[in-house]
C-alpha cells in the first residue's frame, strides 16, 4: 500500500468506537446544554459530508432547548417524539433541496440520499464530543415548513435531537439488525478472488 493515511489503523480491522457506540436514545437528560461551539462543529460536519456533483442539498434549522427556534420546532412534534425530544439540548430540523428555484425540475437525483449522508456525519461528530443523536420523522412536515417559511423547492424531511442520554436510557424501540450476509447480495472472498 503506497497511500499514506490520515487515520491511525488499527491491527486488526474493527468497526469504529463511534459507529459501535451510537443509538438513538429514548430519553435525554434535559440539564444537559449545548453550546455554540459544539453546534458549528456538528453544522461543520454536514457541511463537509460529500455529495453528487459537490451539489450540497442540504439545509438546516437549529433550536437550542430554551430558545424560541426550539419553541416554533416543538409545537409540531407528533405526540410520540414530543415525549422525548424536547428535552434533548438542540433539534435540528434536516431540509433537502429537492427542486431547481421556480421549477419542477428535480434538482438532483441524490438530494435525499446526499441529506442522510450530511445527518450521518453530524450523528458521528456529535457523538465524538460527547452528544448522541435520535433522527426522527413524527412530526408535522407542512407545518414545520410553514413555521419557517421553507420555499417550495425544499423539502423538511426530518428532525435530529442533539443531547446526552438520560442515564439508564433504553435505545430506540427497534435495534436488531440484518446480517452482513443478508445484506451483501455478491462478495468474493479470500482465495475465491480471481
Ligand atoms: C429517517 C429516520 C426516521 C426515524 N424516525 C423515527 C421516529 O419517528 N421516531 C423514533 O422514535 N425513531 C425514529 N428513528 C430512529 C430509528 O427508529 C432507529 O434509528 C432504529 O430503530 C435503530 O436504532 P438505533 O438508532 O438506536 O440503532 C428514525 C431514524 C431515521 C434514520
Amino acid at each position: 500500500m503506497d497511500s499514506v493515511s490520515i487515520c491511525e489503523i488499527p491491527v486488526v480491522p474493527e468497526v469504529h468506537p463511534a459507529v459501535l457506540r451510537r443509538r438513538s436514545p429514548m430519553a435525554f437528560d434535559a440539564d444537559a446544554e449545548i453550546g455554540d461551539a459544539a453546534l458549528d462543529t456538528i453544522l461543520d460536519a454536514a457541511r463537509l459530508a460529500p455529495s453528487a456533483g459537490n451539489s450540497q442539498p442540504w439545509a438546516f434549522v437549529v433550536g437550542r432547548r430554551g430558545d424560541g427556534v426550539h419553541a416554533r420546532i416543538v409545537r409540531h412534534l407528533a405526540g410520540s417524539s414530543a415525549r422525548w425530544a424536547p428535552d434533548a439540548s438542540a433539534i435540528v430540523v434536516n431540509l433537502a433541496r429537492v427542486l431547481v428555484e421556480d421549477t419542477d425540475w428535480e434538482y438532483s437525483e441524490f438530494a435525499r440520499y446526499d441529506l442522510g449522508q450530511a445527518v450521518a456525519h453530524m450523528t458521528l461528530q456529535a457523538l465524538s464530543i460527547g452528544f448522541d443523536a435520535h433522527q426522527f420523522r413524527a412530526f408535522d412536515r407542512d407545518a414545520v415548513a410553514v413555521e419557517f417559511g421553507v420555499p417550495r423547492e425544499w423539502e423538511v424531511t426530518s428532525m435530529t435531537a442533539f443531547g446526552v442520554a438520560a442515564p439508564g436510557t433504553v435505545a430506540g424501540v427497534t435495534r436488531e439488525r440484518r446480517s452482513r450476509d443478508d445484506v451483501t447480495w455478491a462478495r468474493a472472498r479470500g482465495d475465491e478472488r480471481r
